[in-house]
């Protein structure tokens, strides 16, 4: 009998990417396409959901082709993608109503600040696990349903749906004459602002509080389970798991135990610890967010803290300031100088995420004397990624009344040794990178293999897992606090400077 394989595509902000897994979870092939960004106004950020579809159609097949491989012996697709990112379609015709809102986009900061002073407003985190902020997707909604003439209407009478980019991807791979399956997964809801945590359904306390009809949410599912078959792109192959991405990275990475931890570095950077089948409602800035669930078995929550600028703050500094020509050259320069020469960025370029979630603070470079070189200001690039990291750390060790002991890390940030190692000397604990760094994908991969008996157990996956790098902290403690100190003191300028 022909190998057998496993499909995954991951949505993401600035491209799509199609992976063929094997049994042994090594990458058999990969293909990868961009799609354009549009910034129609300051703030705001699009994607045509149209040409990322486009996209997924050409790539998906070349990745099968690559691999030498039929879509008869692939024995599912998984899909890991952006959250958040909104997109509205038309049930009838498929064709989408404008662009999707992407996670980014600020466009809703003066809506939340209204809805925020709203009765009911209060009752938003207790009941989704998320502080009511521009960066979830209701307001998205809200928003299109009040800017587009006569939109609410048809979102009422179910002519209009409403997708996150895994709902879209499934509804056209499994789409017919009269229209695909339309799903999500309880990973891409709980980042909605309208699914209550513990039920795991719609609620419709908060589908009044923002004003979003039922009629247009789609069916919300588990991570893993055969949602349908596709008819395009994979024709025959079972569409078997959904996830956020950064859930995904969670599941690749194996993070399977109440306590493990991991985090992305993008764009972005996502930290989840795994809290297990209880919900840990954060009173300090995290959000509680759905982990993945494995079929019928029960949600597994995490603890998350998103930090909007990492990877972002070394593109500004290339493309922004033009001090260095490709990302790779930050480390060699920050290696340039022994520290910061005094020098700290705090890079709030839209807001600060977690744990602060302050949409008005604005980015800071506090410390500048005439000594501060380019070096100086490579190195305090890097130490922002990591003391962003440390608050995120802090604050899951006082909801958690753990102490985080090892923090795997993935994404492109981690090929930087200087950065991973100052991660471990702020973090005071070791900091570890697998051989499988595409942990996204990965976890997609698995998620969907786990559904359909490709995989037995989460024990054979967490084999899979192995260590090709560790950073073991080594900083004096003293330094570290006085650093920490002035991290503190430079995040109260950026906090401070409003627009
Ligand atoms: O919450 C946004 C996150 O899912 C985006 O991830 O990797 O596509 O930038 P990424």
């Amino acid at each position: 009998m022909a190998t057998r394989y496993v499909m995954s595509i991951d949505q993401g902000t600035t491209s799509t990417r199609c992976i063929v897994f094997d049994q042994r979870g090594h990458l058999v092939s990969v293909t990868q396409r961009e799609h354009r960004q549009h910034f129609p106004r300051p703030g705001w950020v699009e994607h045509d959901a149209v040409e990322i579809w486009r996209n997924l159609e050409r790539i998906g097949p070349e990745a099968l082709a690559r691999a030498g491989i039929g879509p008869g012996q692939v024995v599912a697709v998984g899909i890991a993608n952006q959250r958040e990112t909104t997109v509205l379609w038309d049930r009838r015709t498929g064709v989408p109503v404008g662009r999707a809102v992407v996670w980014q986009d600020t466009r809703t900061d003066a809506l939340v600040e209204e809805l925020s002073r709203r009765p009911g407003a209060e009752a938003v985190p207790e009941r989704c696990g998320l502080p009511l902020a521009a960066y979830f997707s209701a307001p998205r909604i809200r928003w299109l349903l009040d800017h587009t003439p006569g939109l609410r209407e048809r979102a009422e009478s179910g002519e209009v749906l409403f997708g996150t980019m895994e709902s879209w991807l499934i509804w056209n791979l499994t789409g017919g004459p009269d229209g695909g399956v339309h799903v999500t997964d309880v990973t891409n809801a709980s980042r909605t602002l309208l699914m209550d945590l513990t039920t795991l359904d719609w609620d419709d306390g908060l589908l009044a509080f923002f004003g979003v009809p039922r009629r247009m949410l789609p069916r919300i599912r588990p991570s893993t389970e055969t949602y349908g078959t596709a008819r395009r792109v994979f024709p025959g192959v079972r569409i078997a798991a959904a996830l956020g991405d950064q859930q995904a990275a969670l599941f690749g990475q194996t993070c399977f135990a109440s306590g493990e931890a991991k985090c992305t570095y993008g764009t972005g950077g996502f930290l989840l610890l795994n809290t297990g089948t209880t919900p840990v409602r954060s009173a300090h800035g995290l959000l509680t967010t759905v982990g993945y669930q494995v079929g019928r078995e029960p949600a597994v929550y995490a603890l998350e803290g998103p930090i909007a600028v990492t990877g972002a703050l070394v593109q500004w500094f290339r493309d922004g300031l033009g001090l260095i020509s490709s990302a790779p050259e930050i480390e060699t320069l920050a290696r340039t100088v022994q520290d910061n020469g005094g020098c700290y960025i705090v890079p709030a370029f839209a807001g600060l995420f977690a744990p602060h979630w302050r949409s008005e603070a604005r980015g800071v470079i506090v410390g500048l004397t005439s000594y501060v070189t380019k070096g100086h200001l490579a190195r305090a690039v890097l130490e922002a990624t990591a003391w962003q990291t440390r608050e995120v750390v802090d604050a899951m060790n006082a909801d958690s009344g753990l102490a985080l002991r090892t923090l795997k890390v993935d994404g492109g940030m981690t090929a930087d040794n200087l950065l991973m190692q100052i991660v471990a000397n702020v973090l005071d604990v070791p900091v570890v990178r697998p051989m499988a760094v595409e942990t996204v994908s990965l976890g997609a991969a698995y998620a969907a293999g786990l559904a359909v008996g490709y995989w037995a157990d989460l024990e054979g996956l967490r084999r899979n897992w192995h260590r090709a790098a560790q950073w073991s902290p080594h900083m004096d403690p003293r330094l570290r606090t006085a650093e920490h100190d002035n991290w503190r003191r430079a995040v109260e300028r950026a906090l401070g400077w409003v627009r």
